[in-house]
Protein backbone atom coordinates (compact mmCIF):
# COMPACT_ATOMS: atom_id res chain seq x y z
CA UNK A 1 0.00 0.00 0.00
CA UNK A 2 1.77 2.97 -1.23
CA UNK A 3 -0.76 5.85 0.64
CA UNK A 4 0.67 3.82 3.97
CA UNK A 5 3.34 6.73 4.58
CA UNK A 6 1.10 9.54 4.03
CA UNK A 7 -1.83 8.66 6.13
CA UNK A 8 0.62 7.94 8.94
CA UNK A 9 1.94 10.85 8.37
CA UNK A 10 -1.37 13.10 8.49
CA UNK A 11 -2.45 11.53 11.65
CA UNK A 12 0.78 12.38 13.25
CA UNK A 13 0.05 15.82 12.20
CA UNK A 14 -3.25 16.04 13.95
CA UNK A 15 -2.11 13.90 16.90
CA UNK A 16 0.06 17.23 17.35
CA UNK A 17 -1.51 19.84 16.29
CA UNK A 18 -5.02 18.96 18.36
CA UNK A 19 -3.90 19.53 21.33
CA UNK A 20 -1.82 22.63 20.59
CA UNK A 21 -5.29 24.57 19.23
CA UNK A 22 -6.63 24.60 22.92
CA UNK A 23 -3.81 26.28 24.69
CA UNK A 24 -4.45 28.58 21.09
CA UNK A 25 -7.85 29.38 21.58
CA UNK A 26 -7.42 30.48 25.69
CA UNK A 27 -4.66 32.50 24.60
CA UNK A 28 -7.39 33.96 21.54
CA UNK A 29 -9.34 34.90 24.16
CA UNK A 30 -7.31 36.22 26.77
CA UNK A 31 -6.17 38.61 24.19
CA UNK A 32 -9.64 39.64 23.10
CA UNK A 33 -10.42 40.14 26.76
CA UNK A 34 -7.30 42.28 27.62
CA UNK A 35 -7.87 44.44 24.73
CA UNK A 36 -11.90 44.98 26.19
CA UNK A 37 -10.37 46.48 29.09
CA UNK A 38 -8.16 48.77 27.31
CA UNK A 39 -11.29 50.18 25.25
CA UNK A 40 -11.85 52.10 28.10
CA UNK A 41 -10.87 55.72 26.33
CA UNK A 42 -8.80 58.41 27.96
CA UNK A 43 -4.74 58.43 29.66
CA UNK A 44 -4.80 57.29 32.50
CA UNK A 45 -1.01 58.24 33.36
CA UNK A 46 -2.36 61.97 33.11
CA UNK A 47 -5.78 61.24 34.64
CA UNK A 48 -3.05 60.07 37.60
CA UNK A 49 -1.47 63.26 37.59
CA UNK A 50 -4.78 65.76 37.37
CA UNK A 51 -6.41 63.45 40.36
CA UNK A 52 -3.02 63.98 42.76
CA UNK A 53 -2.88 67.59 41.70
CA UNK A 54 -6.51 67.90 42.62
CA UNK A 55 -8.49 65.23 44.34
CA UNK A 56 -6.68 64.60 47.78
CA UNK A 57 -7.12 67.17 49.71
CA UNK A 58 -10.42 65.81 51.64
CA UNK A 59 -9.94 61.92 50.85
CA UNK A 60 -6.71 59.91 50.03
CA UNK A 61 -7.48 56.67 47.56
CA UNK A 62 -8.66 54.41 50.36
CA UNK A 63 -12.08 55.82 49.92
CA UNK A 64 -11.88 53.74 46.33
CA UNK A 65 -11.29 50.66 48.18
CA UNK A 66 -13.91 50.75 50.96
CA UNK A 67 -15.80 48.44 52.34
CA UNK A 68 -19.50 49.37 50.29
CA UNK A 69 -18.25 51.80 48.05
CA UNK A 70 -20.60 54.49 47.10
CA UNK A 71 -19.72 54.14 43.42
CA UNK A 72 -20.68 50.59 41.68
CA UNK A 73 -20.60 51.05 38.17
CA UNK A 74 -19.01 53.22 35.71
CA UNK A 75 -21.68 55.78 35.20
CA UNK A 76 -21.88 56.21 39.08
CA UNK A 77 -18.41 57.12 38.89
CA UNK A 78 -18.53 59.41 36.34
CA UNK A 79 -21.15 60.90 38.42
CA UNK A 80 -19.37 61.12 41.60
CA UNK A 81 -16.48 62.73 39.52
CA UNK A 82 -18.55 65.46 38.70
CA UNK A 83 -19.75 66.41 42.13
CA UNK A 84 -16.12 65.41 43.12
CA UNK A 85 -14.51 67.65 40.85
CA UNK A 86 -16.78 70.75 40.96
CA UNK A 87 -16.30 70.54 44.86
CA UNK A 88 -12.57 70.61 44.30
CA UNK A 89 -12.83 73.26 41.93
CA UNK A 90 -11.06 71.68 39.25
CA UNK A 91 -12.51 72.67 36.10
CA UNK A 92 -11.78 69.45 33.97
CA UNK A 93 -12.09 69.48 30.15
CA UNK A 94 -14.11 66.28 29.32
CA UNK A 95 -11.21 64.63 27.71
CA UNK A 96 -9.28 65.07 31.25
CA UNK A 97 -12.31 64.01 32.78
CA UNK A 98 -12.15 61.18 31.07
CA UNK A 99 -8.03 60.00 32.07
CA UNK A 100 -9.19 60.84 35.73
CA UNK A 101 -12.13 57.73 35.10
CA UNK A 102 -9.98 56.22 33.20
CA UNK A 103 -7.11 56.15 36.11
CA UNK A 104 -9.27 55.69 39.00
CA UNK A 105 -11.35 52.59 36.86
CA UNK A 106 -7.80 51.19 35.66
CA UNK A 107 -6.32 51.08 39.14
CA UNK A 108 -8.86 51.15 41.83
CA UNK A 109 -12.69 50.21 40.69
CA UNK A 110 -11.82 47.95 37.65
CA UNK A 111 -15.65 48.18 36.23
CA UNK A 112 -16.16 46.31 32.94
C1 LIG B 1 -14.17 69.11 48.74
C2 LIG B 1 -13.80 67.77 49.14
C3 LIG B 1 -13.53 66.76 48.05
C4 LIG B 1 -12.67 66.86 47.00
C5 LIG B 1 -11.74 68.01 46.65
C6 LIG B 1 -12.77 65.62 46.25
N1 LIG B 1 -13.67 64.77 46.84
FE1 LIG B 1 -14.13 62.91 46.25
N2 LIG B 1 -15.36 62.68 47.84
C7 LIG B 1 -15.58 63.65 48.81
C8 LIG B 1 -16.41 63.09 49.85
C9 LIG B 1 -16.89 63.82 51.09
C10 LIG B 1 -16.68 61.76 49.46
C11 LIG B 1 -17.42 60.69 50.21
C12 LIG B 1 -18.88 60.75 50.09
C13 LIG B 1 -19.43 59.65 50.96
O1 LIG B 1 -18.82 59.28 51.97
O2 LIG B 1 -20.44 59.12 50.59
C14 LIG B 1 -16.02 61.54 48.20
C15 LIG B 1 -16.07 60.36 47.50
C16 LIG B 1 -15.45 60.14 46.30
C17 LIG B 1 -15.59 58.95 45.49
C18 LIG B 1 -16.46 57.74 45.82
C19 LIG B 1 -15.71 56.72 46.67
C20 LIG B 1 -16.49 55.44 46.79
O3 LIG B 1 -17.06 55.21 47.86
O4 LIG B 1 -16.54 54.66 45.82
C21 LIG B 1 -14.83 59.12 44.39
C22 LIG B 1 -14.65 58.15 43.24
C23 LIG B 1 -14.21 60.42 44.49
N3 LIG B 1 -14.60 61.00 45.66
C24 LIG B 1 -13.37 60.93 43.55
C25 LIG B 1 -12.80 62.20 43.64
C26 LIG B 1 -11.96 62.77 42.62
C27 LIG B 1 -11.55 62.06 41.34
C28 LIG B 1 -11.63 64.01 43.03
C29 LIG B 1 -10.81 65.05 42.27
C30 LIG B 1 -11.43 65.55 41.08
C31 LIG B 1 -12.24 64.22 44.34
N4 LIG B 1 -12.93 63.10 44.66
C32 LIG B 1 -12.08 65.37 45.09
C33 LIG B 1 -15.07 64.92 48.83
C34 LIG B 1 -14.15 65.44 47.95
Amino acid sequence: MPTLGLNHYTTLVERWTLPMKFPLCVLVMLCLMTSARAALPGDGADGKRLHDAHCLQCHDTGVYTRKGPRVRSLDELKHQLQDCSHMAKAPFSPAQMQNVVRYLNDHFYHFP
